[in-house]
């Protein structure tokens, strides 16, 4: 485990803080505020704690000048005043006179938020490739590293990996603390039965996390029109659905492997157009008509996955089942989210990205144990893989008496 800002003074201290505010945005408006909701309970403690808390974050990716104007952290230090009840002061810079004049004159207990950090990447990708002499200056303005970013955990960039190598003092915040826990423990050590419902569109996709959790979970319900390269494999007719033709042996191979602990959606809602009123019917897995494609998982598939769930212990989910942004076709992403709500005693776990926004759309934020707010990063957790963001934080000691060095 990692060491945790509980483990750290804070008194008076400047706290760099990372946090994950890559938030969905529509006409300059934040669209979802789960990411900003979430990393709360950490600058809060650091401020009844009397830190002064400097706040880094990026929003989107800054490729020419002209994506900075959609891209300003300015409405999310807004929004961040709001929900926190206390003043943010933004500085429109990510370096310069203007930042360390600010830095220097903060008094414990107030924030700073710093413009979009990967501004720095106009110049040479400072920011995403890690530059040395960017993440030393970043360091240079505090005390302490907190990283709090999940959702970036999965990238080594300045403002996280670059940061921590510059400073004696680099921990988790309660949310990446969360987050290795929930997903963490689903993977390494789940209470069983241990189901995976995996979605989305593509295999390509989600290859080395149905890999790893093949070996890992009791049963792995697939859903998504990733079910159709399955049925591909199968032999069974696609119509028009979604197929990748280059994956179907691999889906071979995975079935094979699995020795029936892949399960698969034995009824399919399809159409002949991709439109949000498309006129839709019900067929059997194995009979898509070839003019249709398959658009969402049928009841019959909803009722086999809630036997499959019943008496689940931990469950974990990443992708819709459908397309879920048609009403139409939401019933079974809508439907998985049901059966999870209703789970007793299950651990439920939201991959983050689609499914989370999914879950977070039909209303059912407050239902499951956690909604991971990382996308490729809960991905890349879920994959098994060791993530640079959380890498980088100091390990907890060991008091275990046995060992000669501290416990991941
Ligand atoms: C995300 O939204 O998955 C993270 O904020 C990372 O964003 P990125 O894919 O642009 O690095």
């Amino acid at each position: 485990m990692k060491k945790t800002i509980r483990d750290v003074d804070l008194k008076n201290k400047v706290v760099l803080m990372r946090v994950d505010f890559n938030v969905p945005m529509k006409d300059g408006k934040i669209t979802d505020v789960n990411r900003i909701v979430q990393a709360l309970p950490t600058i809060k403690y650091a401020l009844e704690q009397d830190a002064k808390v400097v706040l880094l974050s990026h929003l989107g990716r800054i490729k020419e000048e002209s994506d900075k104007a959609q891209n300003t952290l300015a409405p999310v230090a807004k929004k961040l005043e709001e929900l926190l009840g206390k003043s943010v002061k933004f500085v429109p810079e990510t370096r310069g006179k203007a930042v360390e004049e600010a830095v220097k004159n903060m008094k414990s207990g107030e924030v700073v938020m710093l413009e979009n950090t990967r501004f720095e990447d106009l110049d040479g990708k400072k920011e995403s490739k890690n530059d040395p002499e960017l993440g030393k200056y970043w360091a240079s303005l505090g005390d302490v590293f907190v990283n709090d970013a999940f959702g970036t955990a999965h990238r080594a960039h300045a403002s996280n990996v670059g940061i921590a190598s510059n400073l004696d003092t680099a921990v988790a915040g309660f949310l990446m603390e969360k987050e290795i826990k929930f997903i963490g423990d689903a993977v390494d050590n789940p209470v069983r039965p241990f189901v995976a419902i995996l979605g989305g569109a593509k295999v390509s996709d989600k290859i080395s996390v149905i890999e790893s959790l093949i070996n890992k979970a009791d049963k792995i319900l697939i859903c998504g029109a990733m079910a159709y390269t399955f049925y591909k494999a199968l032999g069974y007719e696609v119509g028009e659905s979604k197929c990748e033709l280059d994956f179907v042996e691999f889906a071979k191979g995975l079935l094979d492997k699995a020795n029936g602990r892949i399960v698969l959606p034995v009824d399919t809602v399809v159409t002949k157009e991709f439109a949000e009123d498309a006129e839709s019917e019900v067929v059997p897995s194995d009979k898509i008509p070839a003019d249709k494609m398959g658009l969402d998982i049928g009841p019959k598939t909803l009722e086999l996955f809630a036997n499959e769930l019943k008496g689940a212990k931990t469950v974990v989910w990443n992708g819709p089942a459908g397309v879920f942004e048609f009403e139409k076709f939401a019933k079974g992403t809508n439907g998985i989210c049901t059966i999870l709500a209703g789970l007793k005693d299950a651990i439920t776990i939201i991959g983050g990205g689609d499914s989370a926004a999914a879950a977070i759309k039909l209303g059912f934020e407050e239902k499951f144990t956690h909604i991971s707010t990382g996308g490729g990063a809960s991905l890349e957790y879920l994959e098994g893989k060791e993530l640079p963001g959380i890498e980088c934080l100091e390990d907890e000691e060991c008091h275990c008496g046995h060992c000669h060095h501290d416990h991941k």
